[in-house]
């Protein structure tokens, strides 16, 4: 994660991406810069409380933490409103955001399902600050075991790592073919690494409990015990 941001001085904005699902990096502190931030924190809202003074803009798609895939949050900044091209699509221009009028029917079941992840959230959960510790609690889990373990390798730098998606590798191809094909049957669906990196990866969303790390850490060991 670079110390020191230069920002070009015609620089409108900086662009992040808070958790980067692929390579399983995470901002552990967004950088401080002197022009509006703008992310996309489609894999970490709602995972952590964070300061939105800096940011301009912010939007991530709902489907890592905050409900059903098709929508999207955006929080956005008067001021930022008033900088949007005319050239934009209707989406984007947001004449609804500027006439606080509705842009087409509301997805109505969308939203009733985003209410109950968010009361979930609020009232088992009890909020950002709970789950943000369940979620560091689980990430530190599979990278304790993964760090001792001299079989399973996490690829983030130590430092960037996100605590929503652990990518990892085990010592070939084959044993991760194998690993994946074996965790399935097991009931631990997702684990293959995106095409573009291979290897494995467990994403841990809100959703993923603890007990499911565990259960998963567990079957990790095992498989070491057999195949290491
Ligand atoms: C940071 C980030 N941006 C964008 C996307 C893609 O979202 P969508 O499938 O809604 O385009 C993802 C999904 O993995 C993501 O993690």
């Amino acid at each position: 994660m670079p110390k020191d941001f230069q920002v070009d001085k015609d620089a409108s904005y900086l662009h992040i991406t808070s958790n980067e699902t692929i390579r399983g990096t995470q901002w552990a502190q967004f950088p401080k810069v002197s022009v509006p931030l703008v992310s996309d924190m489609s894999s970490d809202f709602m995972s952590r409380p964070f300061d939105a003074r800096p940011f301009g803009l912010i939007y991530a798609g709902a489907q890592k933490n905050v409900g059903p895939s098709g929508s999207a949050v955006v929080i956005v900044r008067k001021d930022m409103i008033e900088r949007i091209r005319p050239i934009s699509p209707p989406c984007s221009n947001t004449p609804p955001l500027r006439k606080q009028s509705l842009h087409n029917t509301p997805a109505c079941f969308v939203i009733y399902v985003i209410n109950l992840v968010l009361k979930w959230l609020e009232e088992k959960i009890a909020g950002l600050e709970a789950i943000e510790k369940i979620n560091r609690e689980k990430a530190k889990l599979l990278y304790d075991f993964m760090d001792r373990s001299g079989f399973y390798r996490g690829t983030a730098e130590k430092e960037s790592r996100s605590f929503m998606n652990i990518p990892f590798r085990l010592p070939t191809e084959d044993l991760e073919a194998k690993f994946v094909a074996e965790a399935t049957k097991a009931g631990f669906a997702g684990l293959k690494g995106h095409r573009s990196v291979g290897g494995c990866r467990a994403s841990i969303y809100n959703a993923t409990g603890i007990d499911a790390v565990k259960d998963l850490v567990s079957f990790m060991a095992d498989f070491q015990k057999k195949a290491g």
